[in-house]
């Protein structure tokens, strides 16, 4: 959370920081600024609050010169978003932009308003400024006080410094949060992720934990947590940044979802052999008849892929799976015995709880993998395994994409395991993975309901509340259903295994409030129907997603039926989260929210 940009450049650097932050605008949008340090070496900030566009508009009006800047886009975590709040913090001759959370603030503040310095903000991140500030009164070079700043600080940040009277200086440092140093011709970057720099470079550093570096036009020194110098690798890192663009879609949501089917065949020839009859996946994961147990942890929507996942692991493979949400399972204590694979679901592969769980993990499990579309980010890195879900770059707050990509190669994990442990022959394994290469084709069908949800969706943008029901692996699907609606479009929305129904939800049916039923024609379709009708019974307004069979034998008295293309039960729940995030979409747009930019979230969650 929190995005941050630092550039020593040829010419003017606002206009290109400004645009840096625009690509990293996902992780925070309550406010943003920068500073430069302009030709008569002075340093001077402009900061708004609100999106970065307000930001661009005030640049407009009073610009600000400078070859030498560092900017933010704030994530607000301590103090409201406000102009004295937003980054970038000044105190006397040095600027700061943060991303994280200083731990040990009140401690730091406490110390320096006692030897009588000043605070003008709420924020953590005011303390590192006057701290450093304090190490230059008593005569420390900048890189000296930095250091000495640095070693103060708990907890998890990735920060950048400007000093007053450098124009050709930079010092940024990493711990738990990432940061990224890029190389130009005689210029440097830093930037929280490698997509802020994709267009000024393709060379890339990362800095490891505990990493700290001092930057000038021409020289990138890097300090280890110890203060020794540190050699690290850099990398070439391309990334198109066309995909980065709406590509003639209103929101990144819907670009997204339209991608699915593309990506996930762009995964399967990554995860099948060339004839696509059989799996292809990499040689170091584990042999599953060896392994005991799994354990599946990770946040939000890839929570909701692990709770899909361990229905497959359980069925089809007979593994048993716990799955847990990161930040509960971080602080747990649970033992993890012999025997267990421990898997770590994330997107942007940077989610504070679902690293921290990774930690708590590495040396207790067997095998420590991870499923992450963001190959470079800090849970790929630690994990000894990490499985690429090749889902793109994904910008609308809300996950689509990554979630059915996720998805896709955690069924092709079940199906390795189901195999190792002789639980599928070979022959149930190829028409398993028939089925999967027919996936793409049927989301595609899937994304033609588009117009038809748009309708629906208008509908229940009137409602105050919604809910979703699914059975088996189709719970995951109403879970994540309801998560979709209520972070894009702000109405309240709960997801419920439709047999929990009778045990109190249903006391809040009435006409006013929508059912959504995810039930292809399965073999808990009878089940899931029987609860369908309770709810009619009681006026509830039924909105059924099933199959064409399904729409025949349950479709009479509900409010509307979406019909799905018949598919293999196996896959339903990749096929069925096209529709809750469709219904989620239309929803939101009929209502008018801000679709890629929803009220009080971020993308990237680095803090706990
Ligand atoms: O990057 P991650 O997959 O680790 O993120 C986990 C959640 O923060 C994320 O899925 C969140 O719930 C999404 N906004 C849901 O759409």
């Amino acid at each position: 959370m929190c995005g941050i940009v630092g550039v020593l450049g040829h010419h003017e650097v606002s206009p290109m920081i400004v645009e840096a932050l625009g690509r990293l605008e996902y992780r925070g949008y309550d406010s943003a600024g920068i500073a430069t340090v302009n030709a008569a070496r002075q340093l001077d900030r402009r900061r708004a609050v609100g999106k970065l566009v307000n930001l661009s508009d005030l640049l407009v009006h009073d610009p600000l010169p400078g070859k030498a800047g560092i900017g933010h886009t704030r994530w607000a975590t301590h103090g409201a978003p406000t102009v004295s709040n937003a980054h970038p913090h000044k105190s006397g001759p040095v600027a700061v932009v943060h991303n994280g959370i200083i731990e040990n603030f009140r401690e730091l503040r406490a110390d320096l308003a006692a030897k009588g310095k000043e605070f003008f903000t709420e924020t953590d991140t005011e303390t590192i400024a006057v701290l450093a500030e304090t190490f230059l009164d008593q005569g420390l070079s900048p890189r000296d006080a930095a250091e000495q700043t640095i070693a103060r600080l708990h907890g998890a940040f990735a920060l950048c410094f400007l000093f007053d009277g450098q124009d050709d200086l930079l010092i940024c440092a990493r711990k738990g949060s990432p940061l990224a140093i890029g190389h130009g011709e005689g210029e440097v970057f830093v930037g929280s992720d490698a997509i802020a720099l994709a267009p000024l470079t393709d060379r890339i550093t990362y800095l490891n934990e505990g990493d700290w570096a001092v930057l000038t036009r021409n020289s990138v020194e890097i300090m280890d947590s110890q203060g020794r110098r540190a050699n690290r690798e850099m990398r070439i890192v391309q990334i198109d940044t066309s995909r980065i663009e709406k590509g003639g879609h209103r929101h990144f949501m819907a670009k997204e979802i339209a991608e699915q089917p593309t990506v996930i065949a762009e995964a399967l020839q990554n995860y099948l052999s060339s004839d696509g009859k059989s799996l292809n996946m990499p040689a170091a994961l584990p042999d599953f008849a060896k392994v005991d147990r799994m354990v599946m942890v990770a946040c939000g929507t890839a929570f909701y892929a692990c709770l899909t996942a361990k229905y497959w692991f359980e069925q089809l493979a007979g593994l048993p799976v716990e799955v847990d949400v990161a930040s509960e399972y971080r602080y747990r204590e649970p033992p993890v015995t012999k025997g267990t694979v421990a898997v770590f679901v994330s997107q942007s592969g940077e989610t504070a709880d679902t690293l921290a769980a990774l930690r708590y993990c590495t040396g207790k499990a067997d095998t420590v993998l991870s499923v992450v579309n963001v190959a470079e980010s800090s849970i790929a890195r630690e994990s000894a395994l990490a499985l690429p879900i090749l889902a793109g770059v994904e910008i609308g707050v809300a996950s689509t994409k990554a979630f059915t990509c996720q998805l896709t190669v955690l069924a092709l994990m079940a199906l390795k395991a189901a195999s190792d442990r002789g639980r599928l022959s070979d022959g149930e394994l190829a028409t398993r993975l028939a089925a999967v290469r027919a996936l793409p084709g049927m989301l595609n069908q899937a994304l033609d309901r588009g117009t038809e949800i748009a309708d629906i969706s208008r509908r229940l943008a009137e409602a105050r509340d919604v809910l979703f029901l699914g059975r088996g692996p189709l719970y995951p699907i109403a879970l994540e259903g309801a998560l979709k609606l209520k972070e894009i479009s702000y109405i309240h929305a709960e997801g419920y295994a439709s047999g929990e129904l009778k045990h109190g939800p249903i006391a809040l049916i009435d006409r006013d409030v929508p059912v959504i039923v995810f039930a292809p024609r399965d073999a808990l379709f009878d089940k899931t129907v029987s609860n369908m009708q309770e709810v009619m019974a009681r006026q509830g307004k039924v909105l059924l997603v099933t199959d064409a069979l399904g729409a025949e034998q349950a479709g009479e008295g509900t409010w509307k039926t979406v019909t799905m293309p018949d598919i293999d039960p196996f896959l339903a729940p990749i096929l069925y989260a096209l529709p809750a995030q469709m219904i989620a979409y239309h929803t939101a747009v009929a209502k008018g929210t801000d679709v890629d930019q929803p009220r009080n979230l971020a993308k990237s969650v680095t803090v706990e």
